[in-house]
């Protein structure tokens, strides 16, 4: 058996390649059966986010399992081998783990040490946990990923002082007005006319950056108004003007800046309904969706500005190299999760022979139990009969402590395969019973 991850992300793809390999949530059930229903692929669990596709497996072998993972990508996104493979990056074993360690804790996040990575890790494992996609292997890894992601945010200092990916958006924002009127500095948005699409967690932490940032109104534009409005009940101090989406064109008529941030699976904005708008200023937008909320026919139409998620690397860049220092100390309590949980992969080795081991000594045990309470006859109490077999269990538990402690031990693969070896040998276990 093997560990492997194969995806693509912000550092390997586009946005364009990206958004054809969102799978939702409602998708996810699917795919995981899809995946599942390969021979290969032993158990498996998909990581979904803006940022990133990435499969994890427990697979058969690196070659037909690997392949497996790549053709369901291709299958799903619609997208040929050629097209797709060289915006993939697999990683096997060691490295998976690695991998996946890195980006539990946010250090593989375009804003290095962001939070929302962490509950999407999570959201994996309980959609894995739901569909039955993980067994033991998987379901240790990601619960320790997790508990990883936790620890390194409240033992370092990654996460104080982290922006996120709205906030990013939302600097953008002022790095471009700044830029617009001759400087290299983040403006306030004070002047601006915003308006935010999308009540949903991102278009929740966009108001809550657009605040801290000065602005005093927003327009939150939504699907259902129900959502905008109580939305806009958690930030009083703000004048939020909630409209619904059939609003969108009233809004781009007068908007100065308009941030979008909806699953809409298709875009929302596009050059025909902006032609269609009476524009009273220039229109800076900016999205985060993924898929993206705005068509990329929009670039080069006069008068509007666009941007997508893959333009926030220009903001974050500005802020990374102060943020390197920070994700050094993440480094070694990395490197300790990753050692912990390969060494309880290695110690699994042990495991056919611990049961085996166990079996045997548990038939000697029964068998001479029995024996031992025929000849005492009816005279011995049923209470006196389980206070013997308590003893027996007992005496099995305490031989087999040691010796099943030590197969399990951090040790080199030689040394635990001669020991595993040397047990089969002399009780005689080649041809024992025992659940592997
Ligand atoms: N979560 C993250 O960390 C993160 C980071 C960066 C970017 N993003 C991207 O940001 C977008 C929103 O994510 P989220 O986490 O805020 O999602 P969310 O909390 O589930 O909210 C979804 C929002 O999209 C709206 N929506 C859904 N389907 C729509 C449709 N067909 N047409 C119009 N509006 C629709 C919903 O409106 P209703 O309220 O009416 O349902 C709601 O406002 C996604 O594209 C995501 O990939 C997310």
């Amino acid at each position: 058996m093997h560990i492997a991850v194969v995806g693509l992300s912000h550092r390997t793809a586009p946005v364009e390649v990206r958004e054809k390999l969102s799978i939702a949530e409602n998708s996810i059930q699917p795919s995981l059966a899809a995946l599942k229903g390969n021979d290969h692929v032993l158990e498996t669990a998909i990581l979904s986010t803006c940022n990133r596709l990435e499969i994890y497996t427990v697979i058969t072998n690196p070659e037909d399992g690997i392949k497996a993972v790549e053709d369901f990508l291709s299958g799903y996104s619609g997208l040929s081998n050629e097209e797709l493979i060289p915006h993939l990056f697999s990683f096997h074993h060691n490295d998976a783990v690695e991998h996946l360690m890195k980006v539990a804790a946010g250090l593989d996040s375009m804003v290095l040490g962001e939070g929302q990575i962490l509950s999407q890790v999570k959201k994996m494992v309980r959609l894995g946990q739901e569909n039955n996609s993980l067994g033991p292997i998987l379901n240790r890894l990601l619960t320790q990923a997790v508990s990883t992601g936790k620890r390194v945010r409240t033992e370092t200092n990654l996460g104080t002082g982290a922006v996120s990916i709205s906030s990013a958006a939302v600097e953008l924002a002022q790095l471009k007005l700044g830029q617009s009127q001759g400087n290299d500095r983040l403006v306030s948005l004070e002047s601006e006319k915003v308006a935010v699409v999308g009540a949903g967690r991102m278009g929740r932490l966009l108001i809550q950056h657009l605040q801290a940032k000065g602005c005093s109104s927003v327009v939150l534009l939504n699907r259902s108004k129900e959502r905008a409005e109580a939305l806009a009940k958690d930030f009083p101090e703000l004048a939020i003007q909630c409209r619904l989406l059939g609003d969108l064109n009233d809004c781009l008529s007068v908007c100065s800046l308009v941030f979008t941030s909806t699953a809409s699976e298709q875009p929302i904005i596009d050059r025909s309904r902006l032609d269609s708008c009476k524009r009273s200023s220039f229109l800076r937008l900016i999205d985060i969706g993924v898929p993206r909320n705005i068509d990329s026919d929009v670039s080069g139409l006069k008068g509007v500005e666009s941007h997508d998620v893959d333009d926030l690397q220009e903001v974050v860049s500005r802020n990374q190299e102060a943020r390197q220092q920070v994700a050094l100390q993440a480094q070694g309590l990395l490197q300790e999760e990753c050692r912990l949980f390969l060494e309880w992969w290695d110690s699994l080795e042990a495991v056919p022979t611990i049961n085996r081991l166990r079996a045997s000594l548990e038939s000697i045990r029964s068998e001479e139990l029995q024996k031992a309470l025929s000849r005492m006859g009816p005279d011995f109490s049923a209470r006196e009969r389980k206070v013997v077999e308590a003893l027996s269990k007992g005496i099995i538990n305490k031989i087999l402590h040691t010796p099943v402690t030590s197969l399990r031990a951090p040790q080199s693969r030689t040394d635990r395969q001669n020991a595993l070896s040397v047990v089969e040998s002399i009780f005689d276990l080649a041809n024992k019973k025992g659940s592997d």
